[in-house]
């Protein structure tokens, strides 16, 4: 087990830099996810940690143990590639054991880790098999055995459910949580998919462009979301954003709507005569029939069917925007309605910066 350190990381591949002062902590026997869109620097971060790729400028902590000038095999990682690079002519057992037969690992102890390995993650029936004849979700398995047979004090699994199967990744969400428990470990585990991110996390890091968003709970990151990239990115159903001008009588005023805002949003300090952004979850939405205080009028534009819910569209100017409902609603097309967001679950941005302007009035503390 170990806690890792980032501190002032600078790493460029041409001109432009993708990281440029980069600092991220990960706590002792920590889940963390590293969750990004492809190409936010989510893969490389995680070479930086463990040495394969250089860095311009600053320090890694591994541990207590300062490994910015090691060798990658001597940072006591164990590391997983996106798409798992196993050696596909080779054994189950020889993938296990390779890494520990290149540092000169005993036999009797290669033998004691590599079965041990195999029971903990129910592959010893498939030892002596080769890669190329073992499924999708086995070798997930291999790689990450692979890692396991090292002893790491961190590991680093790179995108280890994304190329699965969507009928199997619930179960190795799970899986991944119980050996991780198991283990006891500090693991960074890199996804681009916030699902898997918001299931398995402790604590989750996005990641724009090889910048911190933000990092926090689950939770967190879903019910205060810091900037208007995460309040997008993160939660199954997008989050609906109106964008408008907060007028001095506390009504957000933006193309075909006028929002009267709580009073404790309106007296934010930044908040009044500025261009912002109220964002609402379709989970907050009131499909209502007649306008009403705190309702802003749209037109139906269908809706789809999922068993125990519905999700419903509107169409609010030029935008379109999702209402969550456990029923049908059955508008026709085109017909009146009104939304009225749960005013305590609004969320208000800087329109220029993305910056949440401050806390939803039902704040909770979960980071
Ligand atoms: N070896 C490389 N040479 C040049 N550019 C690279 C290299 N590896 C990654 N990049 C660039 O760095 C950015 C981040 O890549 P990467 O870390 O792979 O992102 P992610 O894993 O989040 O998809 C991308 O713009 C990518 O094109
Ligand atoms: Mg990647």
């Amino acid at each position: 087990m170990a806690e890792v350190s980032l501190r002032g990381i600078r790493k460029s591949y041409g001109a432009v830099p993708l990281f440029d002062g980069f600092d991220l902590e990960v706590r002792d026997g920590e889940l963390l996810c590293l969750l990004g869109p492809s190409g936010s620097g989510k893969t490389t971060l995680i070479r930086v940690i463990a040495g394969l790729e250089a860095i311009a400028a600053g320090r890694i902590v591994i541990g207590g143990r300062d490994v910015t000038a090691l060798e990658p095999r001597h940072r006591r990682i164990g590391m997983t590639f996106q798409g798992y690079a196993l050696y596909p002519h080779l054994p189950v057992r020889r993938n296990l054991s390779y890494p520990l037969e290149v540092r000169g690992v005993a036999r009797a102890e290669i033998e004691r880790r590599v079965n041990a390995t195999a029971a903990l993650l129910g592959i010893e029936g498939l030892l002596d098999r080769r890669i190329r004849q073992i499924s999708g979700g086995e070798q997930q398995r291999v790689a990450i055995g692979r890692a396991i047979v090292q002893e790491p004090d961190l590991y680093l699994l790179d995108e280890p459910i994304s190329n699965l199967d969507a009928s199997l990744r619930e179960a190795v969400r799970g899986e991944l949580r119980r050996l991780q428990r198991t283990l006891t470990a500090t693991m960074v585990m890199v996804t681009h998919d916030q699902m898997d991110a918001l299931a398995v996390a402790d604590r989750i890091a996005v990641l724009h462009r090889g910048r911190l968003q933000q990092i926090g709970t689950p939770a967190a990151l879903y019910g205060r979301p810091a900037t208007l990239f995460v309040a997008g990115f993160i939660g199954r159903l997008r989050m609906n954003f109106l964008a408008g001008r907060l007028g001095e009588d506390g009504v957000l005023r933006g193309e075909g709507f006028a929002l009267p805002l709580p009073a404790k949003i309106a007296a934010l300090p930044g908040a009044a005569e500025q261009e912002i952004v109220a964002g609402f979850r379709p989970e907050v939405v009131e499909v209502l029939s007649a306008d009403a205080p705190g309702a802003i009028p749209v037109r139906a534009a269908g809706e789809l069917f999922h068993g125990e819910q519905t999700i419903a569209f509107f169409r609010l100017g030029p935008d379109l925007v999702q209402a969550l409902s456990a029923a049908p609603i059955g508008l026709p097309m085109g017909a009146a309605a009104w939304l009225r967001p749960a005013p305590e679950a609004l969320h208000v941005f800087d329109r220029e910066t993305g910056r949440r302007l401050a806390d939803n009035l039902a704040t909770e503390e979960t980071s």
